[in-house]
């Protein structure tokens, strides 16, 4: 079944809809670093009031553990907020209450009281089942806003028909965050390029010795069978950017000698990751290469996102750190889809679907 659309909602002119979304947007000393989740948010705002509505947003910032922290106000939000659009009432974060996470119904009580419509915008937040996101469509009349819509159209689009050859380049810290998401694209792409600290795991796995690298013991296991069945798919570093003992920063093979610890992948990796990108029909790319906060580890995901600059496929970026890749290196606007999800999307691609998703279905004005 479809998702309810803007259009479906009954007449908005002269009605309160309360808009969800993700103004989650990282801080740093009580500024903005980057505002593509409200920027993201305002062609439905204007949409909205263009059509006669008065909106009233909510969005959670961090994780403030369901009571109020002046470190997590929304004071920085609504300030660029107002500088985008006029006239919308952003709430305070929804996750200084308990009741958001707790999906408590007194909070959803609260929050469409008032109010006429319900609009979910908030694609990021989308595999949350709390309050703001599942309760308002069982007691409004409720629609997808432009980006959410949006991004399941992207991403729904990458797991329906994408351009074959489908590649997929992961990255990151954690491979446990990702294993789910590893099976369930294995079944789809032609090839899963992995690198950042995730690798390592993969590379134990094939009997490499890692040092000091980041690795999930635990995990190797998982990782082994999925090199096992993922039928030569499966794309490795053949050699990593380390730091050694003594501190010093040098390219290694796919072993990584005792005491050292790679932090990037190597320039030989760096031109094959690339060749598979600019090779590749579909590209969708989640995860860093290695620690590109630092300059020294920096280059394999310089490399990657200058790759999906340049290929003539469809590109896709999800997650915040790729996200923060492709601007820092200038190229965000080179990329067919930054998705405003990290593990929204990830998730989306993992189990097809997503709570706030099923909501919106479930909602009374909802139509086949
Ligand atoms: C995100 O940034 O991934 C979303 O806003 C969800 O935030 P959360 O991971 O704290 O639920
Ligand atoms: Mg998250």
């Amino acid at each position: 079944m479809r998702l309810p659309q803007l259009e479906d909602l009954p007449d908005p002119s002269g009605s309160r809809v309360l808009l969800r979304a993700d103004f989650n947007v990282p801080l740093k000393d009580g500024h903005i670093e980057d505002d593509l989740r409200i920027r993201a948010a305002v062609p439905t705002i204007q949409w909205l009031q263009d059509h006669g509505a008065h909106v009233t947003a909510c969005s959670h910032l961090g994780r403030p553990k369901g009571k109020p922290d002046p470190k997590y106000s929304m004071a920085p939000v609504r300030e660029r907020l107002d500088e985008l659009v006029q006239g919308v009432d952003l709430i305070e974060n929804l996750r200084f209450d308990p009741g958001e996470e707790a999906n408590d119904p007194a909070l959803v009580d609260r929050l469409v009281e008032g109010q006429d419509l319900y609009v979910d915008d908030a694609f990021g937040a989308a595999h949350r089942a709390h309050a703001s996101i599942v309760g308002p469509p069982q007691r409004l009349p409720s629609a997808a806003g432009r980006l959410l819509a949006e991004e399941v159209d992207v991403l729904g689009g990458l797991l329906d028909r994408p351009r074959k050859p489908f590649v997929t380049v992961l990255g990151g810290a954690k491979v446990s965050d990702k294993l789910g998401v590893i099976d369930a694209l294995l079944t789809r792409v032609d090839r899963l390029v992995i690198g950042g600290g995730m690798c390592f795991t993969f590379l134990a796995a094939q009997g490499h010795s890692v040092g000091d690298s980041l690795l999930e013991s635990e995990r190797v296991d998982d990782c082994r069978r999925l090199l096992g069945y993922a039928d030569g798919k499966i794309v490795l570093p053949t050699d990593i950017v380390a730091l050694s003992p003594s501190r010093e920063v040098r390219t290694v093979g796919a072993d990584v000698p005792d005491g050292w610890k790679g932090l990037d992948i190597g320039p030989g990796s760096a031109a094959e990751f690339s060749d598979e990108v600019t090779g590749a029909g579909t590209v969708l790319w989640n995860g860093p290469m290695g620690m590109f906060e630092d300059d020294r580890f920096a280059a394999g995901t310089r490399a990657l996102a200058h790759a999906m600059a340049d290929a003539p496929g469809f590109t896709v970026v999800g997650g915040g750190d790729s996200a923060a890749a492709v601007r820092k290196f200038g190229v965000a606007d080179q990329i067919g889809w930054v998705s405003t999800g990290g593990g929204a999307s990830l998730e989306f691609l993992e189990y097809g679907d997503l709570p706030g998703l099923e909501a919106l279905r479930k909602a009374s004005n909802a139509r086949d």
